[in-house]
């Protein structure tokens, strides 16, 4: 019997109060040179928190997946209107698809905690010049591909494995970079 994986220790203490706080407002942009509104422009094309971006993209799209290792998507009725469907794998592009899409999705995602002027929760700069991030970013990537993978071929044990491959890959980070006593020693 094979253990359904999925990412721990998102509701820790810290991580509930982190989510309810938000991000401190920028400074204000009256007294700013024009060299200095410049400099801010990246984050203002960037304007999520590393924290923004897991709850708005991972957090769904690696659900989609982990639903995958105890419940065959196909099995998933079609929403009342699909088009309108809340739940990806109820909508027009549901089933085996919307877990291969939530795959490619996180794939994606993962450049996006590459792009330098993007800043934490706590107001740190995401640490993209660390040495060791582009490699825990490679881990996501590699993880949204072989879900993708396990979604084509419509293999649930498949799907076990990328879970597995998935959750290792969040929480390498996690570990790292999240997990800290207070708010103020993440991303760093
Ligand atoms: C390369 C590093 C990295 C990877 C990979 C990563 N995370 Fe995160 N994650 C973080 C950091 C750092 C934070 C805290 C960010 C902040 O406070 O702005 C975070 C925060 C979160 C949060 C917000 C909750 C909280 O405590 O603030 C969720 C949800 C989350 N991650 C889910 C995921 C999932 C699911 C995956 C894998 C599919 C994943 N993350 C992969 C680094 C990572």
């Amino acid at each position: 019997m094979r253990i359904r994986t999925a990412v721990l220790g998102i509701f820790t203490l810290v991580g509930i109060s982190q989510a309810q706080t938000p991000a401190p407002p920028k400074a204000a942009a009256k007294s700013a040179t024009k060299s200095a509104a410049k400099a801010a422009a990246p984050a203002s094309r960037n304007p999520a928190t590393l924290a923004q971006l897991m709850k708005g993209i991972l957090f769904p799209s690696s659900n989609v997946i982990f639903f995958a290792q105890s419940d065959n998507p196909n099995d998933v009725p079609q929403a009342k209107d699909p088009a309108l469907a809340v739940n990806p794998l109820a909508s027009s592009y549901g089933k085996w698809e919307a877990v291969e899409n939530a795959g490619l999705a996180i794939t994606e995602a993962a450049n996006l905690l590459t792009v330098p002027g993007r800043k934490c929760s706590n107001g740190l700069p995401v640490p993209v010049t660390n040495a060791d991030w582009p490699k825990l970013v490679q881990g996501l990537r590699d993880a949204g591909m072989a879900a993708y993978k396990a979604a084509q071929s419509k293999n649930q044990d498949k799907i076990l494995d990328a879970s597995d491959v998935m959750t290792t890959a969040c929480a390498n980070c996690h570990d790292k970079y999240r997990e800290k006593p207070t708010p103020a020693g993440r991303c760093k």
